[in-house]
């Protein structure tokens, strides 16, 4: 096999591949200008395989029919070990790469230079920037392809496809699960809509570029781990937020065991006792109610009153308030009374009939669910040293928080209220429904898959 390696990293591998008898050439750096002819010329005459770490020529060689080139960005392979994991990274390249650009591994599928490639039909795998070799091993397979509900533009919502897109590859730290069930919560059409303006400063000003898949939640089993995780295995069964970079409406998710929750979530085992429908209405929802009532700082006997008590946090709020010790009283419509009163309510208020703030009396908390009280309404109702707290602010998550709502949930203490299913095909009408902001705790999307083979 002959290979030529680009770059000066890459010494170990060099000795490594030569030591197993191996044509290797070796530039120790590529010269500065990629386009340069003659070293396409020279490639072109000379390697079999082409390793580069340089995206642009990487992408040159697919542009130019250069033959027989597979492409991998790997990084950090400069040690005899990692070495001889690069000889049956190219082994592999070799064996299935009998044409043109047929592998590329690199570290962004959403690239525009990684679609174009994709859409000439190269194989993608991807490799993080900081996989291991292990890793990096892994991601080079065929490319394995998955459905996922991507938008490209913000609007209504037919901006929602349903696409083939790359199935994720876990990272050293990654569980990758194959999603059963997923939600459309408040946040989603929120950010396809990019309303409130703010959501362009995080998700790009034009059209989406950060997350162009979306969904906050999702309950599955673990179909890979990375090397590194330590709390689950193979075939867990799990539920998880997935923090601010959503993507749950996909068959496929990966995420990271730990970290920071805003960015990568919180993910923790499934609750035994509910279906990964139930499980899958849990996080946003739950977690939030759980943290702002924490914020308010809840104690036996103290008078709550939760405001948009049928909605997704506030029907969490009303259970959770009254685990906390508190006397719960619910605002919903008429069309929900009973429903909150079910979860548990000491006493609800019909908003069309009543105005809690006139109604004389006073209460200790003041959890505005929804975001559709005034601070000014909801404080008039606050015995003094009373606390308000509102889903327009913000409340911090814990590391065990979905952990606790799951132990919640096994005693009995804890449920989700489900109020529609749509499978993953319809999800526009999902989100049509959510955004007129009635629905009844949460809106549930159904996630199929083919388990006789092949996922996708
Ligand atoms: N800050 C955070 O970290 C955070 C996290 C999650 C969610 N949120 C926000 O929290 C809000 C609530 O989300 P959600 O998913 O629970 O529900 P949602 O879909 O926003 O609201 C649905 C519920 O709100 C009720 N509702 C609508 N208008 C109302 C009004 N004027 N007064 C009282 N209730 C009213 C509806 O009941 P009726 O049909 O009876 O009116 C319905 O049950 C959203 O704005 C979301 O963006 C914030």
């Amino acid at each position: 096999m002959r290979v030529l390696l680009d770059s000066c990293v890459w010494g170990g591998a060099v000795a490594a591949l030569r030591e197993a008898g191996h044509d290797v050439e070796w530039t120790g750096s590529w010269p500065a200008d990629p386009g340069d002819e003659r070293i396409l010329e020279h490639v072109r005459a000379t390697a079999r395989i082409l390793v580069t770490l340089d995206e642009d020529f990487g992408e040159l060689a697919i542009v130019r029919g250069l033959p027989h080139f597979g492409i991998v960005r790997l990084v950090n392979l400069s040690s005899p070990k990692q070495g001889a994991i690069c000889i049956e990274v190219l082994a592999r390249f070799a064996a299935r790469a009998p044409t043109n650009g047929d592998y590329h591994c690199g570290s962004r599928p959403d690239s525009y230079s990684s679609r174009r490639r994709i859409a000439r039909g190269s194989t993608f795998g991807i490799v993080r920037r900081h996989a291991s070799p292990e890793t990096a091993l892994r991601c080079v397979t065929r490319r394995a392809i998955v459905k996922a509900v991507v938008y490209r533009q913000y609007g209504p919502p037919d901006v929602l496809r349903l696409e083939e897109v790359d199935k994720p590859v876990p990272a050293d730290d990654d569980i990758l699960v194959k999603v059963r069930a997923t939600t459309v919560a408040a946040g989603d059409w929120r950010m396809r809509k990019a309303d409130p303006f703010a959501a362009r400063l995080y998700n790009g000003l034009f059209r989406p570029r950060k997350v162009t898949i979306l969904g906050f939640e999702l309950a599955g089993e673990i179909e890979a781990i990375g090397k590194d995780v330590r709390r689950f295995k193979n075939g867990d069964r799990v539920f998880a937020f997935t923090g601010f970079g959503f993507g749950a409406h996909a068959q496929y998710r990966c995420l990271r065991e730990s970290g920071k929750i805003t960015k990568v979530g919180l993910v923790a085992h499934k609750p035994t006792n509910m279906s990964f429908e139930q499980a899958a209405a849990v996080p946003v929802g739950g977690l939030t109610a759980q943290a702002f009532l924490r914020k308010a700082g809840i104690r036996a006997d103290d008078q709550v009153l939760i405001y948009g008590a049928s909605g997704s946090v506030g029907t969490f709020g009303v259970q959770l308030a009254k685990h906390f010790g508190g006397r719960v009283t619910g605002v919903c419509s008429t069309a929900n009374v009973a429903l909150v009163e079910s979860l548990g309510a000491h006493d609800v208020i019909d908003y069309t009939k009543d105005d809690f703030a006139k109604r004389g009396r006073s209460y200790d908390v003041v959890f505005d669910a929804v975001g559709r009280a005034s601070a000014a309404r909801c404080k008039r109702a606050l015995r003094r040293g009373g606390r308000f707290v509102s889903v327009e602010g913000s409340a911090k998550l814990r590391a065990d928080d979905l952990d606790t709502l799951k132990a919640l949930i096994e005693a009995g203490k804890l449920t989700s209220v489900i109020d529609r299913k749509y499978p993953l095909e319809q999800i526009a009408d999902a989100h049509l429904y959510v955004e007129r902001g009635h629905k009844k705790g949460n809106v549930i999307v159904t996630v199929p898959h083919d388990d006789r083979g092949q996922s996708a």
